[in-house]
């Protein structure tokens, strides 16, 4: 099987960026952005990563296979003392690559990573018929906590609900 690492994102990564969020949006409806929502920009990319990577309360890792981004997770959380314990998380990985442990590794990464920088409570949102991001949360003991009704639009008059998942990092703080 073609090996898969996973890295910090490069300012250099932003066209496959670019192109892997557009393959995302056409892809699954679980993402945030409709095709012509992606800002295709690469100037506008490259200062968003570089404002990325210099933050060191933001995560954002891509997962290559060979020399193509194929995933990415993003966990980023506020400067704000009574909420910088959180981190909200972002993954998507190219279609062509899914359930062969890519979105594993990538969580695996990104938990061991929010562990050593002492945060306490990781976030998400995800649709609720999307199955599959769903077990992978689970997988990495994420729990349910809450429903938003009618949340997530994706056209022909459907409205899907969202779920609100955290995983607590730091059980003493319970
Ligand atoms: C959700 C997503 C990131 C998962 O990435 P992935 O690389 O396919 O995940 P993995 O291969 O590591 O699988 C993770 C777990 O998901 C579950 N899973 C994998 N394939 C599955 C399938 N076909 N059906 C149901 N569950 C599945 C399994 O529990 C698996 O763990 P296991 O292999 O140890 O049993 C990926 O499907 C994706 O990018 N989807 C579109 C974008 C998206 O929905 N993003 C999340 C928005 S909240």
């Amino acid at each position: 099987m073609q090996q898969i690492n996973i890295r910090k994102v490069e300012k250099t990564d932003s066209n496959q960026i670019i192109n892997l969020m557009k393959k995302l949006s056409v892809q699954t409806k679980y993402m945030l952005r409709e095709l012509d929502e992606v800002n295709d920009d690469i100037l506008e990319q490259e200062k968003r990563i570089e404002g990325m990577l210099s933050d060191p309360r933001t995560l954002y890792l891509v997962a290559v296979a060979d020399t193509t981004v194929i995933g990415m997770i993003i966990s980023s959380s506020s400067a704000l003392s009574r909420i910088k314990h959180i981190s909200d998380i972002i993954i998507g990985v190219d279609r062509a690559y899914w359930s062969i442990g890519v979105g594993s590794k990538l969580m695996e990464a990104l938990i061991k990573w929010a562990e050593d920088i002492g945060l306490k409570r990781l976030t998400l949102e995800v649709v609720e018929d999307n199955i599959k991001a769903i077990k992978l949360y689970e997988k990495y003991d994420f729990k349910i906590e809450g429903t938003k009704i009618a949340d997530h639009f994706i056209g022909n008059d459907t409205y899907l609900n969202t779920i609100v998942m955290g995983k607590i990092l730091d059980a003493n703080i319970l």
